[in-house]
C-alpha cells in the first residue's frame, strides 16, 4: 500500500446507508466448478430478492472479467488478484447497503477465507455449489470442460487446475439433486432464519 494515504470517514454512514433501504446488507458468495449452477442459482436468487423489493447486486465472474478484471488470466496469482478485487468491491456494495451475490469459482480457501474477513460476523454467507464434476462436465454448457480435455485450455478448474471444497460452507447446494426453486427456498429459508432478510422489506426497521 502506497504511503501517505489517510482514511476519510463518511458522514452518512454504513448503517445509514442500510436503513434508507430498509434491510440488512450482506454477501452471498457463490464457490463452485465451473457448470456448477453458480450463475444459474445467484440470478434466480436474485430475481426472487428483487421480486420481494429488496436492493441486490449480482456480480459475475464472467461478466467481471469482460470489464474491471479484463486484464487478468487463469493462472493461481490472477485467480489470487480476482477475488481479491471481488472481494473488495463486494465490499463497497454492502457498505452501501445493499445485499451482493457474487458467483466466482473461487477455487482457493484463502482467498476465500480473505473475503469472508472482510465483513463482520454473519454477513458473509459462503454458498458452496457442491454439484459433481462429472454433472459439470456432462452439461459442459460453454464447451470448455471439452477443449480442456483436449489440452486447448490449460489451468482449467477440476481438469489441471485444482478447486478446493469449503469444509464449513454457510449453505451447500447440489444441482444434480435440486432444482433451481429448491435451491432458491434453500437460500430463502437460509437469510429468513438469521434475520438477514424479512418476509417483507418494510417489516425490517434494520
Ligand atoms: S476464478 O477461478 O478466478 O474464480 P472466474 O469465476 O472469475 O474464475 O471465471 C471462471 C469462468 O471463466 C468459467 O465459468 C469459464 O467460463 C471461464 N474460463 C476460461 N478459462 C478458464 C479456466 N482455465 N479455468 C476456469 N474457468 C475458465
Amino acid at each position: 500500500m502506497s504511503e501517505n494515504i489517510v482514511w476519510h470517514h463518511q458522514k452518512v454512514t454504513r448503517a445509514d446507508r442500510a436503513s434508507i433501504k430498509n434491510q440488512s446488507p450482506c454477501l452471498l458468495w457463490f464457490t463452485g466448478l465451473s457448470g456448477s449452477g453458480k450463475s444459474t442459482i445467484a440470478n434466480a436468487l436474485d430475481v426472487a430478492l428483487f421480486e420481494r423489493g429488496y436492493h441486490t447486486f449480482l456480480l459475475d465472474g464472467d461478466n467481471v472479467r469482460h470489464g474491471l478484471n479484463r486484464d487478468l488470466g487463469f493462472s493461481d496469482e490472477d485467480r489470487v488478484e480476482n477475488i481479491r478485487r471481488i472481494g473488495e468491491v463486494s465490499k463497497l456494495f454492502t457498505d452501501s447497503g445493499v445485499i451482493v451475490l457474487s458467483a466466482f469459482i473461487s477455487p482457493f480457501t484463502s482467498d476465500r477465507r480473505l473475503v469472508r474477513n472482510l465483513f463482520p460476523a454473519g454477513e458473509f454467507v459462503e454458498v458452496f455449489m457442491d454439484t459433481p464434476l462429472q454433472t459439470c462436465e456432462d452439461r459442459d454448457p460453454k464447451g470448455l470442460y471439452e477443449k480442456a480435455r483436449a489440452g486447448k485450455i490449460k489451468h482449467f478448474t477440476g481438469i489441471d487446475s485444482p478447486y478446493e471444497s469449503p469444509e464449513r460452507p454457510e449453505v451447500r447446494l447440489d444441482t444434480s439433486q435440486m432444482s433451481v426453486d429448491d435451491c432458491v427456498n434453500r437460500l430463502i429459508s437460509y437469510l429468513l432464519d438469521r434475520q438477514l432478510i424479512f418476509t417483507s422489506p418494510q417489516a425490517n426497521g434494520a
